[in-house]
């Protein structure tokens, strides 16, 4: 009888965890104490490519929520969209293992990073191609039922596999400015809020870039409905 402690999976490593988790190579994607200018380069490290392995999940989340609104396919969308915004909620609470690093240990740190820019970031580039193409599958679904984005909001529990969605994505679009605003409080905390970044962007241009909304109409109709309302109309309690 085969011993349920040998490994079966191929690949390197002495246990079928490590084989199929391949954690020799995760593990190797840390400088080592040798290789480091400052010991905070693995904190730098950590934080960034943990939070570049969710923006993978959430964009691949959102991606196939995206084909599945293209079929219609509303609840199953809304299923994997909710594990996207739970994985930008998560790399926006791992941006305070940042705050555990000092501004004069940053610098030394920082000195290793090259030209490197977040801008460059994979993840978000993904998250700023992907996210346009989810409202757009949402416009064409609800043109194709027939009704405009109000109806979802006015029709309440008949349309609400569409209301399900419609708030899955203003909460997608919420967490990435919550990221952003979290992101910029963090720079402003190490670096400040007055200098410039290691690709020469100006750090208050960061701030400009905050309410960046990839759904806009979502929060528009929000306007909207207020406005019809009764206290809307009279012009009292919109504040
Ligand atoms: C010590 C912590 C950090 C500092 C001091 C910092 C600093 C900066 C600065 C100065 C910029 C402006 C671009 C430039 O460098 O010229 C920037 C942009 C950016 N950083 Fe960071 N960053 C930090 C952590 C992170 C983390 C953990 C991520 C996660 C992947 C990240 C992702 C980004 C992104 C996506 C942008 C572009 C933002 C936009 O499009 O508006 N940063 N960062």
């Amino acid at each position: 009888m085969s011993n349920l402690n040998d490994p079966v999976l191929p690949g390197r490593g002495a246990t079928d965890y490590e084989r199929y988790l391949r954690t020799d190579e995760l593990l190797a994607l840390q400088k080592t104490p040798g290789e480091v200018v400052h010991r905070d380069e693995h904190l730098f490290q950590a934080v960034h490519q943990s939070s570049e392995i969710w923006l993978k999940l959430a964009c691949t989340e959102l991606d196939d929520a995206t084909e599945l609104v293209r079929q219609h396919r509303v609840s199953a969308a809304t299923r994997l969209l909710r594990r996207s915004n739970e994985a930008m909620a998560l790399i926006t609470s791992h941006l305070h293992m940042l705050e555990h690093m000092s501004p004069l240990d940053y610098a030394e740190v920082r000195t290793a990073l090259g030209h490197g820019a977040g801008f460059d970031s994979p993840g978000f580039r993904r998250v700023h191609k992907s996210s346009p193409l989810l409202g757009e599958a949402f416009n064409a679904l609800l043109a194709g039922r027939g009704v405009e984005l109000l109806d979802v909001y006015e029709r309440g529990y008949e349309l609400d596999d569409l209301y399900q969605l419609a708030e899955q994505m203003i909460t997608w679009d919420e967490r990435c400015i919550l990221w952003r605003f979290h992101h910029l409080k963090v720079v402003e905390r190490i670096i400040g809020g007055n200098v410039i970044g290691t690709q020469g962007t100006p750090v208050e241009v960061l701030g400009k870039r905050i309410d960046v909304r990839f759904f806009p109409e979502l929060w528009l109709v929000r306007d909207e409905i207020t406005r019809r309302s009764k206290l809307g109309a009279d012009g009292h309690g919109t504040e």
